[in-house]
């Protein structure tokens, strides 16, 4: 490598609580999977802290500023489908936050963390306890987590190898390459 090489700009792009909150909502929803076999308090435990933690990032997307912000980096699907034929074309655009396809994926993480954290919770109830659809839907929900967390890891992973960036360990210190003052992002945190 060229020691004399300029060094690329970063800029810290996930603030502290988005990371915090990030990683308590991956591991207790990976914790909750782990410990599903039969329910149990363990299991009932880490599903209320994933449900905890996806209804305050659903809380910060509609309420908060910058980054947090849905409407911030969720596009619509026309943008979205551009973003795809460009990632075909090899001629996507590098973003600071999420980019489109990212953030589909965002959106249906947090809504299958807050429906099986809530059909979860709703089995305990005296109303529904030992009601077959309510135990069907949520052991549903808690499974559709397997693909949809591996398409996310596939996506980050991809990414990361495409723009030549890796974005776990943005997830970790929070810092991201800027290659221009715009770069795909409407947004800040
Ligand atoms: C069930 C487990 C997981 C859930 C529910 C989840 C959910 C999310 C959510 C909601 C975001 C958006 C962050 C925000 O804007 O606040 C996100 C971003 C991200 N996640 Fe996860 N995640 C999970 C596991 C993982 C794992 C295991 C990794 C590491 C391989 C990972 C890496 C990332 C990265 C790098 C981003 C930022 C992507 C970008 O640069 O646009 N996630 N995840
Ligand atoms: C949000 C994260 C959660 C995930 C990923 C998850 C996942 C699962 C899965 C996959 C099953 C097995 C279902 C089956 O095999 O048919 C299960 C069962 C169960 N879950 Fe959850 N769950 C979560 C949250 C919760 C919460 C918040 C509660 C209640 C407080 C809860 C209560 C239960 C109970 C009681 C069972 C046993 C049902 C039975 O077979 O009798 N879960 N969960």
């Amino acid at each position: 490598m060229n020691a004399t090489a300029p060094r690329a700009a970063t800029r810290l792009v996930w603030s502290v609580p988005v990371r915090l909150l990030h990683w308590t909502l991956a591991l207790s929803m990976i914790a909750s999977f782990v410990t599903h076999e039969g329910g149990g308090a363990l299991h009932e435990w880490t599903g209320y802290v994933a449900l905890a933690a996806a209804l305050l990032r659903v809380a910060m997307g509609l309420f908060g500023s910058g980054l947090w912000r849905f409407s911030g980096f969720v596009r619509g699907l026309r943008a979205t489908r551009d973003y795809a034929l460009a990632i075909w074309r090899r001629r996507e655009r590098h973003y600071v936050g999420h980019n489109p396809l990212g953030a589909w994926m965002v959106l249906a993480l947090l809504a299958d963390a807050v429906a099986t954290g809530f059909t979860g919770w709703l089995y305990t109830t005296d109303r529904f306890w030992g009601v077959a659809w309510v135990e069907e839907l949520h052991g549903a929900l808690g499974h559709a987590l397997v693909p949809l967390l591996a398409l996310h890891v596939a996506g980050v992973v991809f990414t990361s190898l495409r723009q030549r960036e890796n974005l776990v360990a943005s997830m970790l210190h929070g810092r991201k390459r800027v290659e221009s003052p715009a770069d795909g992002s409407r947004a800040e945190t």
